[in-house]
């Protein structure tokens, strides 16, 4: 088989890491794909966003199944478009993925369905929107309904920060047209948990947990990141709560999008609060998370290939995958800076020395190679992932490996699963 893998970062490094390992694969392409990706595929590069050339790249290509990491190229359309030209794609369609594109859509969708979810209502205007969250009192959450790079949720502790962040969105648009309506909800207390599951656009099938270190510094202090590191399996999220969640949440959801017109083909991301009254919904994600990807996938313990070209082919799911017994961990390598401004073309040492460490995996997320050396090219730049017998076990390894990286500004969350250890 030959696939087309659209993306460039950590998660992308995760996918065709796994892909390439199966039998079943041919050829591997991805676009743009990354040093850490090359050594499984052959990068062309066009960016995730280029839609029209990815369809021309899959055109020329032809392959037998598209694999679309990012969420930008599915809200943007690339699934359909590719779907019309004929092939198998792994990823949602645009009107299926404004379960992340649109904050509102995903609101309204679980309203209308009894999906558990933190109480909300939309606004557009910003007087409105101040007294809703008078209504509700500090700590209240304001969103940007659009897609905002992961900046578009703002958890206020104060009406004085709600009455900011209101204006922010609707008053200065801050997010542009991804602002111009804004969610307004109910605090959640709980612990947060990223679940995956895979749908054929009938039925989902689960994908595994990871716990996600959302905040830039230890003891989950400073401003949120894309995610500093994570680890699976997530202790708080066990069997019992698994199944809560896809019989409250997940399978409810697959049927409300087929009854509405938008069947969903890929993984859905459900970001969990586990509250006292069980898991209810923070947001969805049409997508893989990233670094949760690079934590979750060397735990499968079967053939990536044939799962995902079953989810595109819509022709039904196995009904259960087969996962290894260790413990996971993915601690990220941010450059200086991060997730403020940073430096990028910085020279990486020690990545292939850590890599050949038992049971690690050195993922590249902003990556480059130039003149033969490999600089960062983006705030995320690594992603080192290990697995242990158990979570401590996991944890002495990938921090073992990451001693042995190093940039200048380099900087890494030293807490990385520490919440897990000791937990049954
Ligand atoms: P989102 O972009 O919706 O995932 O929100 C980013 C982060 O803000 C989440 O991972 C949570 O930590 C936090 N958050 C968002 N909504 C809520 C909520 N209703 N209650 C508590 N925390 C929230
Ligand atoms: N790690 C969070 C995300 O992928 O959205």
């Amino acid at each position: 088989m030959k696939v087309l893998l659209v993306g460039g970062g950590g998660r992308e490094h995760a996918l065709a890491w796994k892909l390439a390992q199966s039998p079943r694969l041919g050829a591997l392409v991805a676009a743009p794909g990354n040093p850490g990706i090359a050594a499984h595929a052959d990068c062309a590069p066009v960016k995730d966003g280029a839609v029209d050339e990815l369809v021309a790249l899959a055109r020329r290509e032809r392959p037998d199944l598209v694999v679309v990491g990012p969420e930008l190229p599915l809200a943007l359309g690339l699934a359909d478009r590719l779907r019309a030209a004929g092939m198998s794609v792994f990823g949602p369609s645009q009107a299926a993925a404004r379960i992340e594109s649109s904050k509102v859509f995903a609101k309204d969708l679980m309203a209308r369905h009894g999906i558990p979810t933190a109480a909300f209502r939309v606004f557009t205007r910003a007087e409105a929107a101040r007294a809703y969250c008078r209504e509700l009192g500090a700590p209240v959450v304001v969103k940007a309904d659009g897609l905002a790079a992961g900046k578009g949720a703002i958890v206020c502790a104060s009406l004085d920060e709600a009455d900011r962040a209101v204006a922010l969105c609707l008053e200065d648009g801050a997010f542009g047209d991804a602002g111009r309506t804004v969610v307004v909800e109910e605090f959640m207390t709980g612990e947060e948990v990223s679940f995956f599951a895979l749908s054929d656009g009938v039925s989902a099938l689960p994908f595994g947990a990871a716990q996600d270190h959302k905040t830039v510094w230890d003891g989950d202090r400073g401003p949120n990141t894309g995610g500093m590191g994570a680890y699976s399996p997530a202790p708080v999220f066990d069997a019992a709560v698994q199944e809560r969640a896809m019989a409250e949440i997940v399978r409810p959801t697959i049927a409300a999008l087929a009854k509405e017109g938008c069947p969903y083909q890929g993984v859905l991301y459900v970001g969990l609060m586990i509250t006292s009254a069980g898991p209810r919904v923070v947001e969805f994600n049409c997508r893989f998370g990233d670094p949760e990807c690079q934590a979750i996938l060397p735990r499968l313990d079967q053939d990536l290939l044939p799962v995902l070209e079953a989810v595109a082919a819509g022709r039904g799911l196995p009904a259960s995958l087969a996962w290894r017994r260790e413990a996971s961990v993915c601690v990220v390598a941010a450059s200086g800076g991060y997730p403020g401004p940073y430096d990028t073309g910085v020279a990486i040492t020690g990545v292939e020395e850590a890599g050949r460490l038992a049971g690690v995996t050195v993922f590249h997320a902003g990556t480059a190679r130039r003149d033969g050396v490999l600089v960062t090219a983006g705030g995320r730049v690594l992603g080192v992932q290990a697995l242990g017998g158990d979570i401590a076990g996991a944890i002495a390894r990938a921090y073992a490996a990451l001693d042995r990286i190093a940039f200048p500004g380099m900087h890494a969350r030293r807490d990385i699963g520490h919440r897990a250890v000791g937990r049954p």
